[in-house]
This record gives structure tokens, sequence and C-alpha cells, in this order.
């Protein structure tokens, strides 16, 4: 469907053009000055230049010629210039109308140049507890995986775990203090390994720590550590099958915690997964000249003209000939590129990493290993911060596990809706963590992801004010009116929006006809703070509606079925946004 803003631009382009003047002056905004009209074009104040005419005067001619336009209740030519505009009610039903029809999509189509793109977010460390740090990255990740599919493009999430390096010799070397008499430690041993682990997924996050502060104080253990990671990367028997152990286990709590978050990938590939590209295509950039030896390490230069800042070179291989997390996601874009030709690869990933992504993007266009119209684009993003500026850590000071974080929200939230409400125990819990979710995503998502922010658990729980509870509120507040309309016998199947009655009623309906340019512009600025921003307008429209309006009580059928319509075309909006956000409404709360 096309976007209300060009329908209405077409109309006053065509009247320019009736009146001589080039019809590009025609394009037409939302008002900022809602107080005044709803939509606005400056086009005289431009055209004025090129027909050496006073503004006012084309604005005048233009005006007259849309006054007798259908689509407009009020046209009216403003001093020095402006043309402000109001939409005709009935041409605002009819707009609305076909939003309705058009089902689940709400008038929004989907792309006609259908891309293929890679996301690469979440990014959690095997066998490393989940922290906050990583939870900004799985929610703007998944949001704009969403985003993109409703717009009808192919999105492939991949989790890139990080289970290629020092912590995974470390655990090997501190379950071999353990345990020492287990087969996965012999060298000998030459018959099949035991399915079921050595460890529990709760032993595994404990051994971990343990074993990194030893290395920090233990020079030999630090040592052996190096050396079975050494070891495992060369494909020791006994150690590979460790790993897979510490990958299942790891991976069956990441996908559970994931779940949680309502989070979900299509790929659970690893760093792991790419080793096996590193060899040739490290010969390929040897072979063309793009690699070379700088003080014993393998380097690309990457420098570009009119660099403002040093851009050092891209380091491919230590002195030690050892890989490093560069070569990493080198080679893993080349097996993104060998699978799945991405037009495009988003990686969400913390801001503190941009300058090591634009030496990996450059390193991987100079050299070849994606195409020149490949977009490689790094969505960085800010810190989330505890009340008093700092990163948001526990009580004690020490670093915030996603679990903790997510049971305290959940805690909160429970107090909160058994104060509301008299629910049964087992719905209040589920409510809660429904509710508690959209708090912690509203959170994160209202702001624009480069930003840090102040997790404020007070203000993100609140019920009011620019928050996830406030946004499913107002949904939970249409469904009861439409469960009570229902109850009462009534149908609004065959009717239709009416024109709007009223001041609130129409700034619902035109906020509501906002929906497809909303989505379309938050996708291509990949920018979901942009669908937060519109539902909160949405939502603010609606309540101001709800408050004004009797829904249930209208005594005119008509009316009051054409209000059902509205409501319910507000609500698949709302519920559609937060869906692509990440998050749902429950039934009640
Ligand atoms: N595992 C990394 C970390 O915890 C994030 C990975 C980001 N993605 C990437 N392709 N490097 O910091």
């Amino acid at each position: 469907m096309k976007k209300i803003l060009d329908i209405i631009t077409e109309e006053v382009t065509k009247a320019f053009a009736s009146c001589g003047y080039d019809e590009a002056y025609g394009r037409v905004t939302l008002s900022n000055r809602p107080d005044l009209c709803e939509y606005q074009c400056n086009g005289a104040l431009q055209a004025a230049k090129e027909y050496k005419k006073a503004p006012f005067m084309i604005a005048d001619e233009v005006a007259d010629k849309l006054k007798e336009n259908k689509m407009f209740s009020s046209v009216e030519s403003v001093k020095p210039g402006f043309l402000n505009l109001k939409a005709e009610e009935h041409f605002l039903a009819d707009y609305l109308n076909e939003m309705r029809e058009d089902g689940e999509r709400f008038g929004c189509d989907k792309t006609k140049e259908q891309k293929t793109v890679m996301i690469d977010y979440g990014g959690p460390n095997v066998a490393k507890p989940l922290h906050v740090g990583h939870l900004r990255s799985a929610i703007i990740g998944e949001s704009i995986k969403r985003m993109g599919r409703f717009m009808g493009h192919n999105m492939i999430g991949d989790v890139h775990l990080g289970d290629w390096g020092l912590q995974m010799g470390l655990i090997i070397t501190e379950l071999r203090q353990r345990q020492p008499e287990l087969v996965y430690f012999d060298e000998n041993y030459a018959g099949e390994y035991p399915k079921e682990p050595p460890f529990t997924i709760a032993q595994l996050e404990e051994i971990y720590p343990t074993a990194s502060s030893k290395s920090k104080e233990d020079e030999a253990y630090k040592e052996a550590a190096m050396e079975a990671t050494y070891e495992l990367q060369q494909g020791r028997a006994g150690y590979q099958a460790l790993l897979s152990h510490i990958l299942n286990v790891s991976v069956t709590d990441l996908k559970k915690n994931y779940e949680n978050l309502n989070v979900s990938f299509d790929l659970w590939k690893g760093e792991s997964d790419a080793q096996p590209f590193i060899p040739d295509m490290v010969e390929k950039m040897k072979a063309e000249g793009y690699a070379y030896i700088s003080e014993g390490a393998l380097v690309v230069d990457v420098k570009e003209e009119g660099d403002t800042k040093e851009i050092p070179p891209c380091m491919i291989l230590k002195s030690d000939g050892a890989s490093l997390y560069n070569t990493t996601d080198l080679a893993t874009i080349v097996w993104r590129m060998r699978d799945y030709h991405p037009h495009e690869i988003i990686y969400v990933v913390d801001k503190r990493q941009e300058l090591y992504f634009t030496q990996v993007f450059r390193c991987a266009k100079k050299t070849g290993l994606v195409e020149p119209d490949t977009k490689l684009k790094f969505l960085g993003f800010g810190t989330m911060n505890g009340k008093d500026g700092k990163p948001f850590k526990t009580r004690e000071g020490g670093v915030m596990r996603l679990e903790t974080l997510v049971s305290e929200i959940n805690q909160e939230m429970y107090k909160k809706i058994r104060e509301n409400n008299t629910m049964e125990e087992e719905e209040a819990k589920e409510t809660a963590r429904i509710v508690a979710l959209s708090a912690i995503k509203y959170g994160d998502l209202s702001n624009q992801a480069s930003k840090d922010y102040i997790f404020d658990v007070e203000r993100f729980t609140s019920f009011e004010g620019n928050t996830g509870p406030y946004i499913l509120y107002t949904i939970v507040r249409i469904k009861s009116i439409l469960a009570k309309y229902k109850a009462s016998g009534k149908k609004a199947e065959d009717t239709k929006i009416r024109p709007a009655g009223g001041d609130s009623e129409k700034s619902l309906m035109l906020e509501i006809s906002k929906f497809n340019s909303a989505m379309e512009n938050a996708f291509e600025e990949i920018a979901p703070h942009k669908i937060c921003a519109y539902i909160y307008d949405l939502a603010n429209a609606f309540n101001r509606f709800y408050h004004e309006t009797k829904i249930l009580t209208e005594e005119d059928e008509n009316v009051q079925a054409g209000y059902i319509c509205l409501l319910e075309l507000t609500k698949g909006i709302l519920e559609k946004c937060i869906d692509i956000l990440g998050f749902s409404a429950p039934e009640r709360m």
C-alpha cells in the first residue's frame, strides 16, 4: 500500500504542476506544528527563487487549486509561503480500512528487492556464563532480524559462539587436575569416548573461573593451559571429545537462556567452525601479495586515503603462526560467502570493537573475500550502565549474570502484579515473566543502539511513561474492551472504521496511518528505537482517545462498531510491533 504521505504528495505535486510550477516542489512532510496542521509543504518557499515570485503568491495559487480536493478538510496558505494541510476524515478512514483489509501486514508491503542478510549477534562465549554485556547484542540483533523478515528479506541469524581459545585449554587443564583418571587424558586410549559429559553446566561454570584465576597466579598452570589449547587445536582426540562435551553442555544451557529471552538463532556456528578455512585463506592472501611479514607477524595493510586516524594493519597470523580473533572473523566471512552468499552481513557487537571491525572489513574487501558490493556493516552498541553511570553490576559489585538480572526483574514485576491483581499464583508468575521481558527489551531498544544507557529498574518496570509495561498495559486495555464488547453479544465484523468524530479519534487515526512508513524507515536505518518511538506515540494517542470516549456505553451501535474496528486495528499494529521487537503481551496484568 502506498504511504499516506506519498498519496498526499502526489496530489500537491499535481497542484503545483497545474499552476505551472515544477512538480518537485510539491513534497509534503508531517507537520512540525501539529497544533496548526497535520501535513505541510514548504515548496513555495523554494520555488520562489526559480520563478522570481513572492512565495506566498505561489502558495496562494496552489492552495486555491487544492481547496476543491476531497483529500483535504483544510488547506491554508500561510505567510511567508507555507502550505498547511489537514486530511479529510473520509479519506483517512478509507486509508485505515484499506490497512485493515491487508491482514497481518497492515498496509506495509514486502520489499521488491529481497536481500539475503546475515546477522552476527549474541556472541556468547562457551563455558563462560552470559553476562549483561551479551544481553544487548541478543536483544538488538533479534529485533533487527525480525524487522528484516517482516520487510521480506531473507534474514539469517548466526550466534557466532566464542568457542576457540584459551578458555578451552583452561577447562581441560583444571579437569585434568581434578580427575586425571578420565579416559580423555589417556593418550593411548583408542576406544570410544563416553557419551555422557564428565560435568554438569553448574560444574562447568565453576571450573572456568577457577581455572582462569589460577592461571593468573600460577605461571606453570598457564603454560599447561596454553599447551592444552595448542594440542586441542592440533586435533588431540581426547581433547576434541572434551570440546564436544563442553560445547553440548554449554549450548544446551545457552539455548535455554536465549529461549527465555525470546531470542533464537538459525545457525549455531562458532569460531571453531571457521578454523578449517584458515590455511587456504592465508595462502591466497600471501600468493596475491596482500599479506606480508612485519616484525615476524603476517599482516595486511588496511590504511586508506583520507583516513583521519591511524588504522593499523590487520594481523592475520602471530609470529608463532597462531591464528587470532581477526583470522577467525575473516575465515568466518569465507564460509558465509561460500554457503549463503549474503548481500550484507551485519555485526551487532559492543562499539568498543569498532576499530577492530574496520580492519576486518577493509581486509575482507581488499583481499576479495567478499564482492565489491557486499555490505559489511558494524552496528556497535553502547554500554548498559547502572544508576551510578558505571557498567551494570550486582549489589556486591560483581559482574551481573544475565540470569540474575532477569530473575530480579521478574520478582519486581511479580510483586507489582500481585499488588494490582487477584490472579492465581501461576498466572501471576507467567504474567510477571512476560511483562518483565518487555521492561528489559523495551528499556534497551528504545534507546539508540550506539548510545550508553542507564538500566533503571524502577523506571523500566513502571506501567507509566515510555516503557515496555506501558505498551503492554495499553494492549491489555484494548483486549479487555474488545472482550466486554464481544460478551455483550454484539459483533463489529461487517462494519468499518468511520470518519473521525473528534480530535482524539483523528489523532489516533493519523498515528495508525504512519505504520508502513515507520516500519520501512526503521529497517532502512537499522533502528529498532524508531519502532519504539512509533508505538509510544500510538499508545499515547490511543489512551487519549480512550479517556475522552465512552466506547462501551456508546448508544449509537454503528458508531460503537466503528470504534471497535479502530481498536482492533490499533491492537493488531501494537502487537505486530512488539513481536518485531521480540516480546509479547499477556491477557491481563
Ligand atoms: N564473543 C565475543 C565477545 O564476547 C563477541 C563476538 C562478536 N562477533 C564477532 N564476529 N566477532 O566479546
